[in-house]
Formats: structure tokens, sequence, C-alpha cells
């Protein structure tokens, strides 16, 4: 049974009862003891979702961390991503990542980016591993809306979620709709280095509700019902970046980020 931790809430529905927390904590570009400090810090804080990629080498300093925290492994979202080198073997691939993480399945496993070419069969590759209990949800990185609808007429089977770049600087509402349409949770990335911390419209937000602007980013995120993975190596950060429940944005200013979009 899962140890209670307000992390766990909310959470984004995916296919066969799959819970998957809206926060999560991102590690790209940080590789050993680094990585190892950051996502044992993010344990202890309370996220219960780690975000990573056979891309950046850390899936051995990822698993370490879980093991170290002492937690179930059922209570922490696992996600990883395929190399895009690796698309003609991705149930290998998936095989590789999971002996590094040291676990025997991932939450979610994810194509990286969109392929040259075969992007029907790498799916149908990533729906035969969740079959077999590799991972419990696959999905898509980095697909426009047409390359999500190529999979999903290939094998009648939606991504169960779509990880793209998602900021207030690059809302796009009819991304979200047309997700929602084909039953696709968005993940947002990048949510600090797509944004301008120094905005005056999410300074004003902030200080009405004694929060920084990178809280307020992160809010607005959840507000849309968009899964966000920050990433920090400073545990303060780390700390306040998991620090949102205890405010909520009126629908005004929802409108206001929202225009923020270029
Ligand atoms: N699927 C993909 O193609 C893809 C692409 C990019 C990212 N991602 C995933 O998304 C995660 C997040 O994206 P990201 O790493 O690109 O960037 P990010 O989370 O938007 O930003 C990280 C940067 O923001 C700083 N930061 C963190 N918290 C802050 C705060 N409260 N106030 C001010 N600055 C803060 C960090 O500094 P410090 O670390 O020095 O504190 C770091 O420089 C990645 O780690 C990765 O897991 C996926």
């Amino acid at each position: 049974m899962r140890s209670s931790n307000p992390l766990h809430e909310p959470a984004a529905h995916l296919p066969d009862g799959v819970q998957m927390p809206m926060l999560g904590f991102g590690t790209w570009q940080i590789s050993g003891e680094q990585c190892r400090r950051a996502v044992a810090t993010a344990l202890g804080a309370g996220y219960r979702h780690l975000d990573t990629a056979a891309m950046y080498r850390n899936e051995a300093e990822v698993g370490q961390a879980l093991v170290d925290s002492g937690l179930p492994r059922e209570d922490v979202f696992i996600t990883t991503k395929l190399l895009p080198a690796d698309a003609a073997r991705a149930r290998e691939a998936l095989e590789d990542s999971l002996a590094v993480l040291n676990v025997p399945s991932v939450d979610l496993y994810l194509i990286h980016s969109p392929p040259d070419e075969g992007g029907p069969g790498i799916w149908e590759q990533l729906l035969a591993a969740r079959e077999e209990g590799l991972a419990r949800a696959v999905g898509v990185s980095n697909y426009s809306i047409d390359e999500v609808d190529e999979l999903i007429e290939a094998t009648g089977v939606a991504p169960a979620v779509k990880q793209v770049r998602w900021a207030p600087s690059v809302h796009d509402p009819v991304f979200l709709a047309e997700s929602a349409e084909r039953g696709v949770v968005v993940e947002g990335y990048s949510p600090f280095r797509s944004s301008d911390l120094e905005d005056q419209t999410l300074g004003a937000i902030a200080d009405a509700h004694d929060v920084t602007p990178a809280q307020v980013v992160l809010r607005w995120h959840l507000h849309h019902d968009i899964v966000v993975i920050p990433k920090s190596v400073t545990p303060q950060r780390i700390r306040a970046n998991a620090d949102l429940f205890g405010f909520s944005l009126t629908a005004d200013e929802v409108a206001r980020i929202d225009a923020l979009a270029g």
C-alpha cells in the first residue's frame, strides 16, 4: 500500500488504471553523484515521479537513489525514454534501461523523439513491451498531433502521454484540446528554461500569493492539467518547486499567464 504523501495527488489517469503524479522531477543534464544527490533530495522532499532517459546517461543514479530512499518501488512513478538510435531494437533498449535502473518495469516508456521513418513499427514494439509488463504505460515525446494520428491510425492505440516543451511562452490551447480529444495526457518539459522568470506579470501574481514566479509557472501547468517535471540541483529550489499545493490561481490570473504566449 502507498504511503500517505500529498504529491501522489493530483494524478493524471492513464489507461489500465495507471496513476501518474502531476508533478515529477526532471533529470536532464545531471549525472553521476550530482544526479544521485538531487534525486535523493527530491524523494526526500516528497516527489514521487522521476523523469529520466537513456540519453541522459543517469538511469543508474536514478535507480540507486530510489534504492537508497528505502521507498517501495510502487510508490515512485518512473519514466524513461527510447534513444532515437535504438528505434529498431526498442524492446531490447527498454530491457537495457530496466537493467541499468535496476527495476523490473517502468511506469512509462516514451519514444524520445519521432524517428525519420518507421514510426508505427516502433510504436507496435512499445505496445508489445507494455503487454509483456515491461512498462505500465507507453507514450511519445516531441511528436506533433499529425505524428500521433499516424500511430493511432496504424494500431488503433493512442499514446497514453505526450511529453512536449511547455510554458506560458508556448501555451497552445488548440494542442491541448486536440490531445484531450485523443485521450492523450500532455506532459510539459523545460517549464523554466522556456520562461522569463523576471516577467512582470508572473512577478505580480507571485507577489499576490507570496510565492515565487517559478511556483506560479508550475501551478499554472497544473491548472491546465499538464503534468510538469521541473529540474533543479539546488535543494532549496527542489523543495520550493514541490510546494505548490498551498495556493491556487484565479481564473483572471490564469488568463493573464495564458496571454504571455508569443
Ligand atoms: N523529452 C524531451 O525531449 C525533454 C527535453 C528537455 C527536458 N526534458 C525533461 O524535462 C525536465 C525539465 O526540463 P529542463 O531540465 O530542460 O529545464 P527546467 O526544469 O525548465 O529548468 C531547469 C533550470 O531552471 C533552474 N531552476 C530550477 N528551479 C528553479 C527555481 N525555483 N527558480 C529559478 N530557477 C530554477 C535550474 O537551476 P539549478 O538546477 O541550478 O537549480 C536549471 O537551470 C528535464 O530535466 C527532463 O527530465 C525532456
